[in-house]
């Protein structure tokens, strides 16, 4: 491992370029030419990194209260262990940031309630990227030298994550993406992983999925917003898929996340009389592009990529939403224990089944657990120095396994997750209680 680990070069974009194309970004990777000295010569031990004084940004007014995040204070003795959590909790990218929060919240109490890492409780640190590249950046900077987390989960999008996690590669900290699906990723640097599955693993599923229940699909209208890298990723995968099954591309309309009229671009599609219409977006601008095309008439199958995969684009997308199909990377009624146990706190705190977002952000953070416990049992790391402790549970966490709600994961020498079991789900409205859910395909 550590060959190819050497071999996952550090990048050297600046900072604040932000990245508009869906090029293949691990060609962009370079030898690392700045270091950071605050973190080299961070010498602190453990038990005097608090959790900084962010309560401002600590989400949600209806977290369940347990004793770890009651006892843990943001001082420096705290003695509790800080991981940091940076998801859009505002602007339209909320929408899935808010799931991810929701995830992580679960997580933290769960693992705190079974004793932490070894007795000492994790702390989450919640920092707010919003919507968009500034806010990521700042929100990992405030985590890396404000709150001295030992670790990020994050950013929500991989829009974000090009631009951010390279700040956390350079001060040499952990990261795992829980929802960044776009190519690329964990080729950033060394220190990113991701436990969400890449566009290439999930999305051709769902055109699988679209043509056996409608052989007779032969023509394709393609949507994507072009100011997003993670659409721009999935598309590609959704066109080479289409073209593999023999169907025909009729045409391939681009918009931006930030549109909410989608006439002239639906009206041009749907004048081509498509059997399929294929979206890659985000949740209120694909929401709103799915409603619009069923209000221009358009009746025949809609496939939507990962940034659709909330109930939250329910309240977008209203009854236009039924049918729409999305592969997904998991299932509430996975069967393992983690997830058993996961589902049921969920269901008891939201009164709804946990969403992927929310899976793949436990995940992640019971990544950074079981890790953490792993490396305190070869030593204590209340006794390991913090930029040491970064640098080891790096290397700790892309050597383990985890039962997780996703199923067994593990991880790529590169980072990547290597996972089993993905699924693909329709979305329906049950005709009784009226409520919208995603359905499973069998
Ligand atoms: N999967 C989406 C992304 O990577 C949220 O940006």
């Amino acid at each position: 491992m550590g060959t190819m680990l050497a071999q996952k070069q550090s990048e050297t974009v600046n900072l604040f370029i932000y990245f508009t194309s869906c090029e293949d970004h691990s060609t962009m990777k370079q030898p690392t030419t700045l270091t950071t000295a605050i973190f080299a010569t961070c010498a602190m031990l453990l038990t005097a990194c608090g959790g900084g004084t962010n309560s401002s940004t600590n989400p949600g007014t209806n977290s369940t209260p347990n004793s770890a995040t009651n006892t843990a204070s943001t001082t420096s003795t705290s003695g509790s262990i800080p991981i940091g959590i940076a998801f859009a909790q505002t602007s339209n990218v909320a929408l899935l940031g808010q799931e991810g929060v929701a995830g992580v919240k679960i997580a933290e109490k769960y693992f705190n309630d079974k004793g932490g890492v070894n007795g000492t409780p994790i702390k989450l640190v919640f920092q707010d990227t919003s919507g968009d590249e500034a806010g990521a950046i700042n929100a990992f900077q405030s985590l890396i030298n404000k709150d001295k987390v030992v670790g990020i989960v994050g950013p929500t999008l991989s829009q974000q994550a090009f631009s951010a996690d390279p700040i956390a590669e350079r001060a040499k900290v952990p990261v795992i993406g829980a929802s960044n699906t776009a190519k690329g990723i964990p080729e950033i640097g060394d220190y990113v992983a991701r436990v969400s599955a890449p566009v290439s693993t999930v999305a051709p599923l769902s055109i699988k999925a679209a043509l056996k229940q409608n052989p007779n699909i032969k023509k394709v209208a393609v949507f994507f917003a072009q100011n997003d890298v993670y659409s721009k990723s999935e598309t590609e995968i959704f066109q080479k898929t289409i073209k593999e099954q023999g169907l025909e591309i009729v045409t391939v309309q681009k918009y931006q996340t930030s549109d909410t009229d989608f006439q002239s671009q639906a009206t041009n599609a749907l004048n081509l009389k498509p059997d399929l219409i294929v979206i890659s977006g985000l949740a209120a601008d694909g929401g709103n592009l799915v409603r619009q095309l069923r209000e221009l008439g358009y009746k025949g199958v809609i496939v939507a990529g990962n940034g659709l995969n909330t109930a939250k684009v329910f309240a977008v997308c209203q009854q236009a939403c039924e049918g729409v199909i999305i592969a997904q990377a998991y299932n509430s009624e996975q069967p393992g224990e983690v997830n058993k146990e996961f589902r049921a706190a969920y269901l008891k705190q939201y009164q709804e089944e946990p969403p992927q977002f929310s899976g793949q952000a436990f995940a992640a953070v019971q990544v950074y657990v079981e890790a953490l416990k792993a490396l305190d049992k070869k030593s204590k790391i209340s006794q390991v120095p913090l930029n040491q402790l970064r640098t080891e549970l790096n290397k700790q966490l892309l050597t383990g396994k985890y039962n997780t709600p996703l199923g067994e994961i593990a991880f790529t020498p590169v980072g990547d997750v290597i996972q089993k079991e993905f699924y693909v789900a329709q979305i329906k409205i049950d005709k009784d209680s009226k409520k919208t859910k995603f359905v499973v395909l069998k």
